[in-house]
């Protein structure tokens, strides 16, 4: 049997007013089934649907009501029980509550602790399905999310007042099987990770461009996957046409210039940098102020090198842990090793491009080299392919710090 993620995970219950708190009790039994070590906090209303001797029984812990409880309070003050927190989970979240953490009151004691720990929080909401529908709750819910709480339902269905629809709290089975999915450590937990990502496009005059057919899917997944891993995400990204991955600080640029600088302004704050864009290597040498006009059966286009912005990165210091891409026709193997050593780069991730394959495609196939090492990460799709490599990078890069610690 696999082994519980949830074993000695503290986790603090906030338990407010709904008809749903009943359903406290059996979460409760599950979480210390599942290893979890429970410390209920009610609000005064939830001590209205169910008993605090109830839930204090399950958890085996005394629960805590009050701010001003001079007993509780010299046993463990809420700020100590902020911190003690591993998460804040507060199931059922009422509509009041929702409010109430929306706006930062610190009015009752749960309130107090969501103020005051740096813990995740999660909230299962439940409640009628107008007031779940209601468009100060949905702005308090995406206020919240906005934030970075997050929401865990509410599933739709008969309601306790008679009503059908969306509002019902989730099981208590369903929050401990999300709560155990959430426990696996995050690879990438705290660490701040740039990426560029796209083409750029080089002004030739006002309404002209060079470019390339980058799309900037593999960078964008980038994004996507290490922001997943729970690392600090700053995507730097030339024109593409896509959504960017939520959580995520989007940086858009258009030319290689602005690329360097947006990136060199940034470097000294980031852990890991890597170059997926596409950059352009020349660029036009004065774009002209006026459209060109067809008059000349001949023109020439004074092209000048762009800024190479990984070697920069690689060449800064401190410098992050770098990894750049390499995109080739032939000699994949040879050109990406003379890549990685010329540049100075900590690795580099292989692709061959050619027709059908690489750029404006869904999959790809990623040969990673490093010092050292090399590894195939196989053919998939980008959004597998990143994930696989955001898995590499985390593990090449938690090696070189705990090098460099020992060091
Ligand atoms: N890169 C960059 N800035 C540039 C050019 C490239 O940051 N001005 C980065 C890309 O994001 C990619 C890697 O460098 O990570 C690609 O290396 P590069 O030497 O540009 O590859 P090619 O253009 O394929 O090189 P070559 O001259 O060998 O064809």
């Amino acid at each position: 049997m696999e082994i519980s993620r949830l074993q000695r995970r503290r986790i603090l219950l906030g338990v407010t007013g709904s008809i749903a708190a009943y359903k406290s009790a059996e979460l409760i039994r599950r979480l210390r089934q599942a290893g979890a070590e429970v410390q209920v906090v009610m609000t005064p209303a939830a001590a209205r649907f169910v008993t605090p001797l109830t839930l204090q029984a399950l958890s085996g812990r005394p629960v805590r009501r009050d701010l001003f409880d001079v007993a509780a309070e010299a046993a463990m003050g809420h700020i100590e029980l902020a911190r003690w927190a591993d998460w804040i989970l507060i199931a059922p979240a009422s509509a009041d509550f929702l409010a109430r953490l929306r706006i930062g009151r610190a009015d009752d004691l749960l309130a107090t602790l969501c103020l005051a720990s740096e813990a995740p929080v999660i909230l299962v909401p439940a409640m009628n399905r107008a007031m779940w529908r209601h468009p100060a709750t949905r702005d308090n819910v995406a206020v919240l999310e906005g934030r970075g709480v997050e929401i865990w339902g509410p599933a739709s269905g008969a309601q306790a007042c008679g009503e059908e629809g969306p509002g019902r709290m989730l099981e208590p089975a369903e929050i401990v099987g999300r709560l155990q999915a959430l426990g696996k450590a995050p690879l990438l937990g705290g660490v701040k990770v740039m990426i560029t990502a796209g083409p750029t496009r080089e002004a030739v005059d006002p309404v002209r461009f060079l470019s390339n057919r980058s799309s900037g899917r593999m960078g964008y997944a980038l994004a996507q996957a290490a922001r997943e891993a729970g690392a600090e995400v700053t995507l730097v990204s030339g024109p593409v046409s896509l959504e960017p991955p939520s959580g995520v600080e989007v940086i858009r640029v258009e030319s290689a210039q602005q690329m360097y600088r947006q990136v060199m302004a940034r470097v000294g704050r980031c852990d890991i940098f890597i170059g997926a864009a596409a950059v352009a290597d020349y660029t036009p040498i004065r774009p002209a102020v006026a459209k060109l006009k067809k008059d000349q059966a001949r023109i020439t286009l004074e092209l000048v090198r762009t800024p190479d912005i990984l070697a920069a990165v690689a060449a800064a210091s401190p410098r992050p842990f770098t990894v750049g891409f390499a995109a080739e026709t032939e000699r994949l193997h040879e050109y990406a090793r003379a890549k990685l050593d010329r540049k100075r780069l900590d690795m580099i991730a292989a692709n061959r491009v050619g027709p059908g394959r690489g750029f404006e495609t869904e999959d790809n196939a990623l040969w990673v080299l490093w010092p050292g090492g090399e590894r195939d990460l196989g053919r998939a799709s980008k959004r597998e392919l990143a994930r696989r490599l955001i898995e590499l990078i985390s593990e090449r890069y938690g090696q070189e710090s705990r090098a460099e610690n020992s060091g």
